[in-house]
Formats: C-alpha cells, sequence, structure tokens
C-alpha cells in the first residue's frame, strides 16, 4: 500500500498528539494527584442541614487528629459557607500548620458552584445534590485565594476566600 508523503505527516502528528495527550493526562493524574471527584454521595440540597457534616456548628475548620483537619462548607449563590467566628462574623478565612491534611467537604444549596485553591491541587466542582470531597497535603506556605470556577451568576465573582499556610 502506498502512503502519500503528506498522509505520514499527518498520521504521526495525530498519533504523536495521541500519546502527547494521554502522557500529560497521566501526569496529572498520577504525579500531580489531579482526579474527578468520585463521591458519589447524594444530600438534599434544600436541606443540607440535615447532614451531619453541614449542620451550621460544624461548619469550618475543625482539627480531627494531630495534623488532620476537616473544613465544611456549603456554597450558595454568591458565597462560601464557612461558619462563623467567636464574635458571631463569617469566616471567611481558614489558617493550617504547613504539612497538615486537610479534607475539604462541600455541598451546594443552588446552582453548581466551582471550589478552587488556587496554586494547589484543589479543584472541585460543586454540584446540588452531591457532597464533594478532596483531601490533601498542604506542603506550601502561603496565602492562597479560593475562587468560584463555575459561573454561577451575576455575583460570580464575589465569591472567594483564603486559606493561609503557615509555617509552625
Ligand atoms: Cu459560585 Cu461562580
Amino acid at each position: 500500500m502506498h502512503l502519500h508523503k503528506f498522509e505520514k505527516i499527518w498520521l504521526a502528528f495525530g498519533l504523536g498528539s495521541l500519546v502527547l495527550f494521554l502522557a500529560i493526562i497521566g501526569f496529572a493524574a498520577f504525579w500531580k494527584g489531579a482526579h474527578p471527584q468520585s463521591h458519589i454521595e447524594t444530600i438534599d440540597p434544600q436541606n443540607v442541614e440535615a447532614h451531619e457534616a453541614f449542620k451550621p456548628e460544624n461548619l469550618g475548620l475543625r482539627e480531627v487528629a494531630d495534623g488532620k483537619y476537616t473544613v465544611n462548607i456549603v456554597a450558595s449563590a454568591f458565597n462560601y459557607d464557612f461558619g462563623v467566628d467567636d464574635d458571631g462574623k463569617p469566616v471567611k478565612k481558614i489558617r493550617v500548620p504547613k504539612g497538615s491534611t486537610v479534607l475539604f467537604q462541600i455541598t451546594t444549596k443552588d446552582v453548581i458552584h466551582g471550589f478552587q485553591v488556587a496554586g494547589t491541587n484543589v479543584n472541585m466542582m460543586v454540584e446540588p445534590g452531591h457532597v464533594s470531597r478532596l483531601e490533601t497535603v498542604m506542603k506550601n506556605t502561603g496565602e492562597f485565594t479560593v475562587v468560584c470556577n463555575e459561573y454561577c451568576g451575576i455575583g460570580h465573582h464575589q465569591m472567594f476566600a483564603t486559606v493561609e499556610v503557615y509555617e509552625e
């Protein structure tokens, strides 16, 4: 069978792209730990408080063991609810020591939101009716901005918070 020169070039280009993109996906998944949310747990979006993790008093940061933390968040247009501080003000910043293991658990009461901690591998889609979870080790110190990366309406750009990782 005779293949035209250009046909060979394009065939090589196509196969090469396929191999390259599979390698990129493999690198992101196995070395960088990126993966889609695989938690099938469902929740009633009209009544998220019925879930233990999303009761108002359980929102926000909690140390569950030495160096292990859980952060429970309820997203809604256009806010991340991390609970309130001792003065009754909404928490907009959480602080964890470097090297700690943090489990983020988040759900939404209304539409689809995003939950990305920019500069880390925490990047989740938050769908109504589902609980999104991701556990990660905070390896680097600094202030990381939490952003909503799914367009959710007029106040989309106002949905943000901060995660600070400090040196112990
Ligand atoms: Cu919430 Cu965009």
